[in-house]
């Protein structure tokens, strides 16, 4: 029996694939590559010295989803697969609806098909829009401020109808707040080709003279230094989070959204000031407006997840600004 991975080489897949592995879990991993590359696949292999089965395939693509779950005997799948660019959202809306949604869809469809129940969904703390208190607790009102953000509650929603229609469902709606980091080996991690988005993404690339400097965006918010505060997770600690999702879904039935992140928060003066810290290498920085749709402040109440999944976090965030920093350094000695 094995467990499906959708979208098992991106940043938090394949970091979850190691996981799973070292957990003792046979895996089946599909990926179609959009933001990924095939090497991911033979890392997990050389990080965790076992190997697994993996398709290349479009997890909208009814075919290769039944050739999947018809060759494997699938218990359980973990589904990470979707477009992640907020601001490509704003762009593309229909895109990212069409794929994110439909990956879905065809993802539940087959599964039903073939008796499988067992689903952890890949969402996002930005289901909580723009919070009116931290910490957030599981129960806090939802809402979104762009296409990414909506496919990931509309993908909630649908979920939930699913259960309502055969009580067999067992799904665990993860909400990630910022994962950073990377896997200790320096095999995996972040490292996006264009301009990054994410704040971590885009310290390292300053910091590995990529880029010239960090624009922080706004230091006028109500927080410690006027800057944003965000709760960054390690994309291990993550991976660890879909563990211990996965073992409680395989005993009950039913739809539960768990928060995924450590319960601090750190301003982003304060992150470039760990990350100088942890690697002894200077980040320039300027201040500049703010970015729209941002919010102040975001950390997690991580208490449901810990008295109903025993989990917590165990990285700290000098670790954190260490490894991604590391992977950084070893893709660039891979790639001389
Ligand atoms: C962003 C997305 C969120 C998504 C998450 C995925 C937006 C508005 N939100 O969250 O929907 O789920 O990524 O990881 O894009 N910052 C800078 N300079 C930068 C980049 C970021 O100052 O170059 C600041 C931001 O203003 C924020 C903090 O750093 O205060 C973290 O930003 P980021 O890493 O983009 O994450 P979120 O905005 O929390």
């Amino acid at each position: 029996m094995a467990i499906l991975v959708t979208g098992g080489t991106g940043y938090i897949g394949s970091h979850t694939c190691v996981e799973l592995l070292n957990e003792g879990y046979e895996i089946v991993v599909v990926d179609n590559f959009y933001n990924s590359k095939p090497i991911v696949v033979d890392r997990i292999k050389e990080i965790t010295g076992k190997d697994f089965k993996f398709y290349e395939a479009d997890c909208c693509d009814k075919e290769a989803m039944e050739k999947i779950f018809s060759e494997n005997k699938i218990e359980g799948a973990i589904h990470f697969a979707g477009y992640k660019a907020v601001g490509e959202s704003v762009a593309k809306p229909v895109m990212y609806y069409q794929n994110n949604i439909d990956s879905t869809l065809t993802l539940i469809e087959t599964m039903e098909r073939h008796n499988c129940y067992v689903l952890a969904f890949s969402s996002s703390a930005t289901v909580y829009g723009s919070p009116k208190t931290c910490p957030i607790k599981e129960d806090f009102p939802l809402s979104t401020t762009n296409p990414y953000g909506t496919t990931k509650l509309f993908i909630e929603r649908i979920l939930q109808d699913v259960y309502v229609s055969n009580n067999k469902w067992s799904i665990a709606l993860l909400r990630y707040f910022n994962p950073i980091g990377a896997h200790k080996s320096g095999l995996i991690g972040e490292n996006p080709n264009d301009i990054p988005n994410n704040l971590m993404p885009y310290i390292n690339k300053v910091a590995a003279g990529e880029l010239p400097i960090l624009h922080v965006f706004g230091n006028d918010y109500d927080t410690k230094d006027g800057t944003g505060v965000r709760d960054y997770i390690h994309v291990v600690d993550l991976a660890r989070g879909h563990i211990a999702a996965l073992r409680k879904i395989m005993t009950q039935t039913g739809v539960e959204p768990y928060n995924l992140g450590t319960g601090k928060g750190y301003s982003v003066l304060e992150m470039v000031e760990n990350f100088e810290k942890a690697n002894g290498v200077p980040v320039k920085y300027q201040i500049d407006a703010r970015r729209p749709g941002d919010i102040a402040t975001c950390f997690a109440d991580g208490t449901k997840a810990k008295e109903e999944l025993g989990f917590t976090c165990q990285y700290e965030i000098d670790e954190m600004c260490r490894d991604a920093w590391h992977y950084i350094e070893e893709e660039k000695k891979r790639n001389k």
